[in-house]
């Protein structure tokens, strides 16, 4: 979604920002802008503000903005449009009537009609259709002189979520950020100082970086920085550290994040599990759980909040829990948890899943269930994140960055998580030393697994050429390979814009079965336990009916090779690993399939990486 950038310091700002903000494209936007102070003297009539913004790509607002644009300070914008359609005009940095004062803002204003309203009688002419605007006007009617206390007090006045970067004229070098509800963290340089919505933007310069709290203030010069709260107190900073490497936020030798990432997943599963296997007693450790032995035994149920392939991670998970850990555990949409005036038990776990640690559907739900006493630790990727910071708890996944929008190595990495707190949980009720042992054995396995499974790229490319071209999908799995079912569907749907739909393989003839024609695959997901015959069944049902079948199963598996029309095999594992070495080729297929069609496949149409709206 929207991305902010803003630098203050001695070096050419245009430049800084327009590559802060490739940095951010990844997000998804659909439009982007800059805002410098102008450096040298100001010719009469002149403003000292150049607004440069352009709808589309990031190489337009690149060819718009003078190679030799002077000015040291300047603020920064991808916009993914919610309020007015994607223009030029609607784009940010958004200024005020005389010019001086630029914003650029992520959120929404929910209340930003009456405000227009009030600000339009006050003489402001709006310039754009969008609710950040009235931002701009507001901190003008503010402004005496003092940018932070002009902003405070219009903060005063708006409802809604913001993440805000703010300049004025009058005030060279200063750069005052806000935040309620969409990130914002300072990057603390060398006689410099940077503001962005997301540390990928932040990297190239600086790892030292503080994340502000909602309620927060900002005010920052190159040598500077002042942070106070909602109470106009000061607040004393901590300085996180990076950790993250340049080179992983970028592309290297690959054509793009997603195959980047898809490949990466036998080392980022790796680095899930690195220090957290306990061969001495057959058990995992999960240090920053923060919970003492006796509250994990006290814990009765488990349910997930997570939204698209989070929740993927979580159905998966609550199978593991309930069939290992024999714990009853549910996975929840947190869009639908958070409106439905939840019962929150006693001795219930609740688990935030979130790669990025910022979708506003999952903060909320777990905001709510936190508000009636319900503990909630996190399962996150991106460190500092709003979910890991504010949950009692949790597990980093340590994918590293992932930038393409399709998630995929996040989604491994949360499936290692939830393996190891099975078996941490399994430990403490019925599960034997020696089966702990097995279970430790299978997970270190895993990411051998993958990158075997990995290796049928060339097959999977050559299977997704004879298929791109269909409208339809249908992907069938059972047990814990139903949820991978729905992953490789929604992966599909993402990248390639082909209609696909998940299902478990016992339920098609409840109704999908009318689907069913030499027009639409359908791809099985085949059990290597009890329900792969029960799946070779299904799989008749199709065929007798015309549907082309592409199997995933089991190697040698020659029975379903005879079936399908296309044969994916992956290595043989314990079938409770299986979902490891299921997903891997349907992450491919949809790559494949969206190279095929000519998709953009790191920022595909409409999608965001972090939805930090509702
Ligand atoms: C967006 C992304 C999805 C992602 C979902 C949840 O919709 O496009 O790829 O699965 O958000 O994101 P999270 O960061 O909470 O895992």
């Amino acid at each position: 979604m929207c991305g902010i950038v803003g630098y203050t310091g001695p070096r050419q700002a245009s430049r800084i920002l327009v590559e802060g903000l490739k940095r951010l494209e990844y997000r998804g936007y659909d439009s982007a802008g800059i805002a410098v102070l102008k450096g040298g003297p100001i010719a009469a009539g002149e403003r000292p503000l150049v607004v440069i913004k352009r709808k589309g790509k990031i190489a337009e607002l690149r060819k718009a903005v003078p190679k030799d644009l002077a000015g040291s300070s300047g603020i920064g914008h991808t916009r993914w449009a919610t309020h007015g359609s994607v223009t030029d005009a609607n784009a940010h940095p958004h200024t005020d009537v005389s010019g001086k004062i630029a914003i650029v803002h992520n959120g929404i204003i929910e209340n930003y009609v009456p405000l227009k309203e009030m600000l339009e009688k006050e003489g402001a002419v709006f310039l754009s259709e969008t609710d950040s605007e009235v931002i701009a006007h507001l901190v003008a009617y503010h402004y005496d002189g003092d940018l932070e206390s002009a902003l405070k007090a219009a903060l005063g006045h708006m409802r809604g979520t913001y993440g805000i970067a703010a300049m004025h004229a009058d005030e060279p070098g200063r750069i005052v950020g806000a935040r309620n509800g969409s990130p914002l963290v300072l990057g603390v340089g060398d006689g410099e100082m940077l503001l962005a919505s997301d540390v990928t933007a932040l990297l190239a310069h600086t790892t030292n970086v503080v994340y502000l709290n909602d309620g927060e203030v900002v005010s920052m010069t190159p040598t500077d920085f002042r942070i106070s709260d909602r109470d106009d107190q000061a607040v004393d900073p901590r300085i996180d550290q990076i950790t993250w490497k340049l080179g992983a936020i970028e592309k290297g030798r690959f054509s793009c994040f997603m195959e980047k990432e898809i490949f990466e997943q036998p080392e980022s599963i790796e680095r899930a599990l690195t220090g957290r296997l306990d061969m001495e007693y057959g058990s995992a450790k999960l240090g920053g759980l923060n919970l003492a032995k006796k509250d994990l035994h006290a814990i009765e149920r488990v349910r997930v909040i997570a939204a698209g392939t989070s929740w993927h991670a979580g159905l998966v998970g609550c199978q593991l829990l309930e069939s290992v850990a024999r714990l009853p555990a549910q996975a929840e949409l947190a869009s639908e948890l958070r409106y439905r005036n939840p019962v929150v038990e006693a001795h219930s776990l609740y688990l935030a899943v979130s790669q990025s640690g910022e979708t506003a559907d999952t903060l909320y739900a777990m905001r709510e269930i936190q508000r009636r006493g319900g503990a909630v630790l996190g399962i996150c990727n991106v460190v500092g994140s709003t979910i890991a910071r504010e949950s009692d708890g949790g597990i980093y996944v340590h994918s590293g960055p992932e930038i393409a929008v399709a998630s995929t190595k996040a989604f491994t990495s949360q499936l290692a998580a939830f393996y190891l707190l099975t078996l941490s949980l399994a430990r403490m009720h019925d599960m034997s030393h020696h089966e702990g042992e097995r279970f430790l054995e299978e997970l270190k396995a895993a990411p051998e697994a993958v990158r075997r499974s990995l290796q049928q790229r060339d097959h999977i490319q050559a299977i997704a050429k004879r298929y791109a071209r269909f409208h339809d999908f249908l992907f069938l799995g059972r047990g814990l390979l139903y949820p991978i079912a729905l992953e490789g569907a929604l992966k599909l749907k993402e990248i390639s814009y082909i209609h696909a739909e998940g299902y478990a393989s016992g339920e098609i003839k409840h109704g999908p079965i009318a689907l069913i024609s030499p027009e639409t695959p359908s791809l099985f997901l085949v059990p290597n336990d009890h329900l792969r015959e029960k799946t070779i069944t299904n799989m008749k049902e199709i065929k007798a009916r015309g549907g082309p079948i592409i199997a995933v199963a089991q190697e040698g598996d020659d029975l379903v090779a005879s079936i399908a029309d296309e044969y994916i095999p992956v290595p043989a594992v314990d079938s409770l690993f299986q979902p490891f070495v299921m997903v891997p080729p349907l992450q491919l297929f949809a790559y494949f399939c969206a190279l095929e069609l000519g998709r953009d496949v790191d920022q595909p149409r409409n999608l965001a990486k972090s939805v930090t709206v509702e």
